[in-house]
């Protein structure tokens, strides 16, 4: 494959409540997005605080066609002029992730181009080098409704994670206490919305793990916490604002924490922030102070990058094809729940975990 300098890629997003597709062109290490299509499902899971896995699957199968060939159309290219088609295989809720595939291999079949089976953690590892110039090595901190995780990303494909959360993920947390609160979902922009006009400083809550050497983060017991504040007595508007902000400063507090451990150890001057929660400004705020102590740069994607998309898979599956690391067999590749970044030390270690936690990847 070396020798090819320009390879225009399909891209194909379904993991979680996000139907995506998008056109991008890779030319000379230098990614161009041709198109991009991004359905949200939020209306159709919001009624429950929550991704409803049946009900994903089901609207991912009832308009990804479109949505593909929506994205195709707006590229003013034809499936001729595609060089291959990426789709998510993993990790993932696995109706909708199979939903995506099928569609992709469909279309590799018909057509006669490779299918790339891309892992959605790659494509979200890989998404701050959508719109800047971001050469490796970095570290990149993933922190999403699914996931919430160190990663050193070294190259295509040499990825090390160096903690993660050992229970909720600090999207989930934000979204635990809106549904606590009964502010809506997704809850990380009302829990910061609300927080605005709180004390950050008003109620103590635990800022667990910190004590402890490593990298890996915890956030079940904040939510515990908050419970125990709510099912104490009725807040106030005011008491409300307060909670949103001591719980967003508590995340802060460990995320930043954390990151600053992680540049500690860290050769590289760029920390990337991806995943939903990277759009909280408390949050950035935090995680900025901590690259600059370390002379470092923050990097954090355009929130549309951030979120799950398919741009940021279409260009995984590009560098793929680009290096000659698309799997052997593609297209009998099987979905996978449970894809872990860095699956050699996955297999070393069976209490390292399978890369998801939480109902969002
Ligand atoms: O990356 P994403 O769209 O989906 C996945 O989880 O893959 O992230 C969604 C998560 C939700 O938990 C949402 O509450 C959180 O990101 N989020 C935020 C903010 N915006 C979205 N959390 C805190 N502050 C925000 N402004
Ligand atoms: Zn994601």
């Amino acid at each position: 494959m070396s020798g090819m300098t320009r390879l225009t890629i399909l891209g194909i997003e379904t993991s979680c409540d996000e139907t995506a597709a998008a056109v991008l062109r890779l030319e000379d290490g230098k990614a161009t997005i041709l198109s991009e299509i991004v359905r949200s499902q939020v209306e159709d899971h919001a009624p429950y605080g929550g991704v409803v896995p049946e009900i994903a699957a089901r609207a991912h199968a009832d308009i990804a066609d479109r949505v593909v060939a929506t994205a195709l159309d707006e590229s003013g290219l034809s499936l001729d002029e595609i060089d291959g088609i990426a789709a998510t295989s993993g990790p993932g809720l696995i109706g909708g992730v199979m939903v995506g595939m099928m569609t992709g291999k469909a279309m590799a079949l018909a057509s006669g181009k490779p299918f790339i089976p891309v892992n959605h953690l790659e494509g979200h590892a890989l998404s701050p080098r959508l719109a800047e110039d971001c050469p490796f090595p970095y570290l990149l901190l993933l922190v999403s409704g699914g996931h919430c995780q160190f990663i050193e990303v070294r190259g295509l494909g040499d990825y090390t994670r160096l903690g993660t959360t050992i229970d909720d993920a600090a999207g989930e947390a934000f979204d635990k206490l809106a549904k606590l609160l009964h502010l809506g979902f997704p809850g990380g922009p009302a829990v910061e919305r609300t927080a605005k006009s709180g004390d950050p400083t008003r109620y103590k809550l635990p800022r667990p793990l910190l004590d402890r050497p490593g990298l890996d983060m915890s956030f079940a017991g904040l939510k515990t916490a908050a419970a125990r504040i709510i099912e104490a007595g009725e807040l106030s508007e005011q008491d409300t604002a307060d909670l949103c902000a001591s719980y967003q400063a508590a995340i802060a507090d460990c995320l930043s924490a954390r990151a600053d451990r992680a540049m500690a150890g860290f050769d590289g001057k760029r920390l990337v922030v991806a995943g939903g929660v990277a759009a909280n400004g408390a949050i950035r705020t935090a995680l900025n102070d901590v690259a600059a102590s370390h002379g470092a740069t923050l990097i954090a994607p355009p929130l549309r990058h951030c979120t799950d998309n398919a741009a940021m898979i279409a260009l995984a599956g590009a560098e793929r094809l680009a290096a000659g690391a698309v799997p052997d067999n593609a297209m009998a590749f099987a979905a996978r729940p449970r894809w872990p970044l860095d699956e050699a030390r996955a297999l070393a270690d069976p209490a390292y975990g399978g890369g998801k936690r939480g109902a969002k990847a």
